[in-house]
């Protein structure tokens, strides 16, 4: 049998994509093996989000080269983002890859392997969704969802737009069956995934003819029809656009049983000004009305965020009223990442008001103090609660305790017995800016659960 060997870099999208190549060759007869050296087909699932990403990437191929000198048989393929935004030129820069996809031409891989082909293929054009492949799962208990692909709009220093393409929806009824069949497998949370999640559907017609349901569905109508299907206890999402958080959303999370108290609010910049040049379409003010509106509806939901320090231009006073709207959200966690600039997009055209590399840094690291002392507040909010939490298996510190996720995305270690999969009652004794921990209550376990 041959064995294949994939490596994935990105975001939970590229996580997604993975689990469906995955089952895509195995129901082609491949097996996975634990070790790259033992593969056949050696496989990458890239990121090029920021350069970090790319050298990540760029230092594990190294490796594929050497094995593929080794045993020039073996097959070296290339998807996802990074593939995508160089496309042709991996070969020129890489002549011992053997196939480059991008991330909209996952089954392209499948007709490469299955043909006799010999010389080294690219597939770049934007078609379909990986979401109907096959899946193979990394947890029996979490399903991604893949709900839409493509993004529509046009951050100045993002690459995504032209890595994935434009905004296409799946139809509501092909993602209903989908959740359906998962919960019937036994999946018990499932993360919607797109790239701007909360505009799902503006693109779907309205075919309501014949007596069929009209197809165009928004995120919030959607939410309520995965929400009543059995068995599905969570649903959680990302990354939603705050230009698109509109209040039915909002109020999904506070009146349907399983959609979290968690909500991912991406900022980039507190700054208005900067919000501009990045695109965003909305302003500091906006922003925080959105933040307003949850907090009267949900007010113990749980804030995360994205923050980008160091955009161009970007001045002491600028980042300032970045660290005032931290203060002022008081977010649960935040990603912070420095600026870098990306082939093809207008931010890496700036010349302007460049900010220097140690700037960059130093303001990276006032963030993050603020950021871990905010969290750290936060999280004493749950130090006395019995919270409940979805054992995701051993904790990655202390084999001899679990961890899991809370409704609020908050990682537990906990003393227990429960199962991975099973909903735990953890009293948490404990907080730190990532973690809680705690001790199982043994109440009723499991699907017997109180109603919320
Ligand atoms: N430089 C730095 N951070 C970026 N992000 C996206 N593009 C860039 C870039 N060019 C960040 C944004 C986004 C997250 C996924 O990555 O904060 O929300
Ligand atoms: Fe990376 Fe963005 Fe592509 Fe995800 S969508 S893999 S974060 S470049």
């Amino acid at each position: 049998m041959k064995r294949y060997h994939l490596t994935t870099f990105g975001c939970q999208m590229n996580e997604h994509d993975s689990e469906r190549m995955k089952g895509m060759l195995e129901s082609l007869g491949y097996a996975e093996a634990s070790e790259r050296a033992q593969a056949d087909v050696i496989l990458f699932n890239t990121c090029s989000i920021r350069e970090t990403a790319d050298s990540r990437f760029l230092s594990h191929l190294g490796e594929a080269k050497r094995l593929k000198r080794e045993q020039p048989q073996r097959i070296v393929g290339v998807g996802g983002c990074w593939a995508q935004s160089v496309k042709e030129e991996v070969f020129e820069r890489f002549p011992f890859v053997d196939v480059a996809f991008g991330p909209g031409q996952v089954p392209k891989l499948a007709e490469f392997l299955t043909s006799d082909s010999v010389t080294a293929q690219g597939y770049f054009e934007f078609e379909g969704f990986t979401g109907r492949l096959p899946a193979r799962r990394a947890r029996p208990f979490q399903g991604w969802l893949q709900i839409s692909v493509g993004c529509n709009c046009s951050c100045s220093y993002c690459i995504v737009p032209s890595t994935r393409g434009r905004e296409v929806s799946r139809p509501p009824a092909e993602l209903v069956a989908e959740v359906a069949a998962m919960a019937a497998e036994g999946v018990r949370e499932v993360t919607l995934l797109g790239q701007n999640v909360n505009s799902y559907g503006r693109d779907l017609t309205t075919k309501a003819s014949a007596g069929q349901r009209p197809e165009r569905t928004s995120f919030a109508e959607l939410l309520g029809r995965l929400d009543a299907i059995e068995g599905i206890e969570r649903i959680r999402y990302t990354s939603p656009h705050p230009k698109d958080m509109r209040e039915d959303v909002i109020r999904a999370h506070a009146e349907l049983p399983s959609v979290c108290e968690h909500i991912h609010l991406p900022l980039q910049s507190g700054s208005s000004r900067m919000l501009k040049a990045m695109r965003r379409t909305y302003d500091r003010g906006r922003y925080l009305d959105r933040v307003a509106l949850i907090r009267e509806h949900v007010p113990d939901a749980s804030l995360t965020t994205d923050i980008i320090v160091g955009f161009p231009g970007e001045t002491e006073e600028d980042f300032d009223e970045t660290l005032e709207v931290v203060e002022e959200v008081g977010y649960d966690a935040a990603f912070t990442f420095i600026f870098s600039p990306r082939r093809g997009t207008s931010a890496a055209d700036i010349t302007d008001g460049v900010v220097p590399h140690p700037v960059k840094v130093e303001r990276m690291e006032r963030l993050l103090e603020l950021v871990q002392r905010k969290a750290r507040e936060r999280a004493e909010r749950f130090v006395g609660r019995t919270v409940e939490v979805l054992v995701e298996g051993a904790s990655r510190t202390d084999p001899d305790r679990l961890r899991g996720r809370t409704r609020h995305n908050k990682v537990v270690n906990f003393t227990g017995l429960a199962a991975p999969g099973e909903l735990a009652h953890v009293e948490v004794l404990a907080a730190t800016s990532q973690t809680l921990s705690g001790e199982e209550r043994l109440l009723a376990r499991s699907g017997s659960l109180p109603a919320r």
